[in-house]
């Protein structure tokens, strides 16, 4: 079964914490961007868009996955935020986004559930929807450092709910091609014992920083900045788990082609 199918057992192991921590981070991060109109590509349940609509932004999600839409609707409205919801690929995103925003975010490590020959195509998609001067963000796990060490098992905090609590345990399956394949093993338990047990699967595809960054700059932008996912003064790509990187879209007739008259 696929893991975003069931958006509600997703939301579980979100915590107000990290919620908090990302407000924090775009806080920071985009304190001296002067914009209004944000779209995340991959907003799944909003959890990381939230935090942009607190801090005032007009924010509209899109997403592949018609259940993770619908909860993202119902996170908003829980908080009393409005946002825009569009499903949509986001390998197709001026074919279903008529309108331009000044960040584009593809947010919660979803950049990877591309495959490798559709990288090109998704930033040039987001970037298709940012309008000049405007602020890419993307934040990915380090997939350089995860294929250098290979961990296969990942343990959570269980979640206390009701009179029992929900075991959540990745392993990760690394295929020959390249692949990787999050199984997510949920146990739930009541009076102490295990009650159910669930498998859903998602697939990710790694992609290197530097390639990222290529792409980045083939579409001449400026100003890429990778740091911590959370602590924009850690720069060490070595001790980096899950990084976001930012970069500034050209305003006209300072891009590519002002530099080919010069
Ligand atoms: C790990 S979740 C992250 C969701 C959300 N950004 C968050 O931080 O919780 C990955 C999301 O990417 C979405 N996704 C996967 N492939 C996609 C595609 N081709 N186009 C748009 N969204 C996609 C999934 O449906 C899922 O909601």
């Amino acid at each position: 079964m696929k893991y975003y199918d069931f958006p509600e057992l997703y939301d579980l192991f979100y915590s107000d914490a990290f919620e908090e921590e990302c407000l924090n981070f775009y806080k920071v991060i985009f304190a001296k961007k002067k914009f209004q109109e944000v779209l995340d590509c991959s907003v799944g349940t909003g959890k990381m868009l939230l935090p942009m609509a607190k801090l005032g932004y007009s924010c509209t999600g899109s997403d592949i996955n018609q259940n993770m839409i619908r909860q993202a609707k119902i996170n908003f409205a829980k908080e009393n935020m409005i946002g825009q919801f569009i499903l949509s690929d986001y390998n197709e995103l001026s074919k279903n986004i008529k309108r331009n925003f000044d960040c584009v975010m593809c947010t919660g490590n979803s950049l990877a559930h591309a495959k490798n020959e559709q990288l090109e195509n998704v930033i040039s998609q987001m970037d298709k929807m940012l309008r000049p001067g405007g602020t890419l963000y993307i934040d990915s796990r380090n997939w350089d450092n995860i294929l250098k060490r290979k961990q296969r098992f990942y343990l959570f905090n269980p979640v206390v709910r009701d009179k029992g609590r929900v075991n959540y345990v990745q392993v990760w399956d690394y295929n020959k091609n390249g692949s990787i394949i999050f199984n997510y093993l949920i146990f739930e338990e009541l009076d102490n014992k295990i009650v159910s047990k669930r498998q859903f699967y998602e697939f990710y595809y790694p992609f290197s920083i530097e390639t990222l960054k290529q792409i980045i700059e083939k579409l001449n932008y400026q100003n890429i900045k990778v740091t911590k996912l959370g602590d924009s003064n850690s720069i060490d790509l070595e001790q980096i788990d899950w990084y976001a990187l930012t970069a500034e879209k050209p305003i006209e007739g300072i891009g590519l082609g002002s530099k080919l008259h010069t």
